[in-house]
């Protein structure tokens, strides 16, 4: 293959390099784009086309379903590792060994309590409050607790940040569950596994000791590395973008999780338990629905269906395809939202507007009705997905700035009015 690509513009001929990923991956070089051609730029809504960076941590090919963290096939990872060793493994880059994990552990307890003020903060939300714009706002707040900046520079620095927001996230996911659910703001205990501390702080109640369940958390433990990464999609590349104008971590992860919220992105988990029982509540009938999803008058889609990587299959669906029967089976649950859910993917599946626009049930569809049978609250299913990207957030939020990224700064093609003389008050 040609190392350059050619761009013909009213007859010049302009050359840019060929760059080429460790899987083989091409792209076409554009950064000298617009000094070469006087301003000419390109333009690609939602990106679909653009590479905003070159990364060394998440590698996905949606044709083949294939997706790694730093060179590991997911599913082994789901399968032989804990959320903590994949944490590491995203953020430093290698799988920590016995040592390194455990220091990692008690580093993180060290930091897993957060100032007593932030329960003022969340004292003031309504009980309404969608926890994903509470759990933005705490993480914002952390700011202000944590003032000095990180030094990206110095690896120390950086290990201690790290594990300062590792240690308090999920106080602040525990307590934005617990503020909604009226329980009172608890710690967890630090002779617990990082996964199991969760679960303890989410559920304890005060009057009656919590007992973990092996199930629960390995089920957890699972979604988790699940969600840990996913390479550039819209809320990782709004911490980097956020980031890269040297805001602070916290700052850029609070944009992170404002960005996840949507039902596109990871609102699609809470987005697809309430159409599956909106479907119960109407019935039943599937087909109803998924003439709806065809019907292109209709603004409806069938949530959790469709990615904008994966046109094949989606691995993370396929691994928590398989927990979520293991998890309902396991804990004797009979989910009549599970037989539409699968009723659904089994219509989508050979139905020709679905196969022809390659439209597989993705990670979402099976993950609500796992956090569902855990006992979470539908609202606060983004919430976990938040807590599972948090580790893949960090890790691409430190590469930006150790790569020395420039600020993100998209350009854009002008369509408004041209030039206007201003009209006074009186003469409009
Ligand atoms: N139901 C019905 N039609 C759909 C759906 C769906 N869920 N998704 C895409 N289509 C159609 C769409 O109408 C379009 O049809 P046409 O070519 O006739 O105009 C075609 O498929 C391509 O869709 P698109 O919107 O151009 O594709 P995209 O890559 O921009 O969007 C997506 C990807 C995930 C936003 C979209 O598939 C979607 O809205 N899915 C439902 C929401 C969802 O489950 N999101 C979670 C994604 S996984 C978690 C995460 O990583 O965030």
């Amino acid at each position: 293959m040609s190392k350059t690509a050619t761009l013909e513009i009213d007859g010049q001929k302009y050359e840019f390099p060929l760059i080429t990923g460790t899987e083989n991956e091409v792209a076409i070089d554009v950064k000298t784009l617009r000094g070469a051609t006087g301003g000419i730029t390109t333009i690609d809504p939602g990106y679909k086309n653009t590479g905003s960076c070159e990364s060394g941590i998440t590698f996905l090919n949606g044709e083949e379903g294939i997706l790694r963290y730093r060179g590991y096939a997911i599913e082994d990872l789901a399968e032989k590792a804990d959320f903590l060793e994949v944490a590491y493994l995203l953020i430093f880059g290698e799988l920590p060994n016995k040592e390194q994990l455990d220091k990692f552990h008690a580093d993180i307890k060290e930091e897993s309590v957060v100032d007593d003020d932030i329960k003022k903060i969340l004292d003031a939300f309504p009980k309404a409050a969608h926890p994903m714009g509470v759990l933005s706002s705490l993480t914002s707040a952390l700011t202000a607790f944590n003032p000095s900046s990180v030094n990206v520079d110095s690896e120390e620095d950086m290990y201690k940040t790290v594990v300062k927001i590792m240690g308090k996230f999920p106080v602040l996911v525990a307590w934005t569950m617990r503020k909604k659910s009226g329980l009172p703001l608890n710690y967890g205990d630090n002779s617990l596994g990082y996964v199991e501390n969760i679960l303890k702080m989410m559920f304890e109640k005060p009057n009656e000791e919590y007992k973990q369940n092996e199930i629960l958390v390995n089920a957890l433990d699972k979604l988790l590395i699940l969600h840990a990464d996913h390479e550039q999609n819209c809320s990782t590349s709004t911490v980097r973008i956020v980031g890269s104008s040297h805001a602070g971590l916290f700052a850029s992860l609070s944009s992170g999780i404002s960005a996840l919220w949507g039902p596109l992105h990871g609102g699609a988990n809470q987005a697809v338990l309430e159409m599956l029982e909106a479907i119960k509540e109407d019935g039943g009938d599937t087909k109803k629905f998924m003439a709806k999803a065809k019907d292109k008058a209709d603004p409806f889609r069938l949530m959790g269906f469709g990615h904008r990587v994966y046109k094949n299959f989606d691995p993370r669906a396929k691994i928590i395809k398989v927990a979520a029967d293991e998890v309902l089976g396991d804990l004797g649950i009979e989910d009549p939202v599970l037989d539409i859910a699968k009723g659904l993917a089994s219509e989508a599946l050979s139905d020709e507007y679905f196969v022809k626009r390659k439209l597989y049930p993705n990670v979402d569809f099976y993950s609500g009705i796992i956090y569902r049978a855990m006992g979470i609250p539908v609202e606060m299913f983004t919430v976990m997905f938040a807590l599972g990207r948090l580790p893949g957030w960090i890790a691409q939020w430190k590469e930006m700035r150790a790569r020395k990224e420039p600020i993100g700064r998209p350009r854009q093609v002008y369509i408004g009015e041209n030039y206007r003389a201003f009209k006074a008050l009186d003469k409009r």
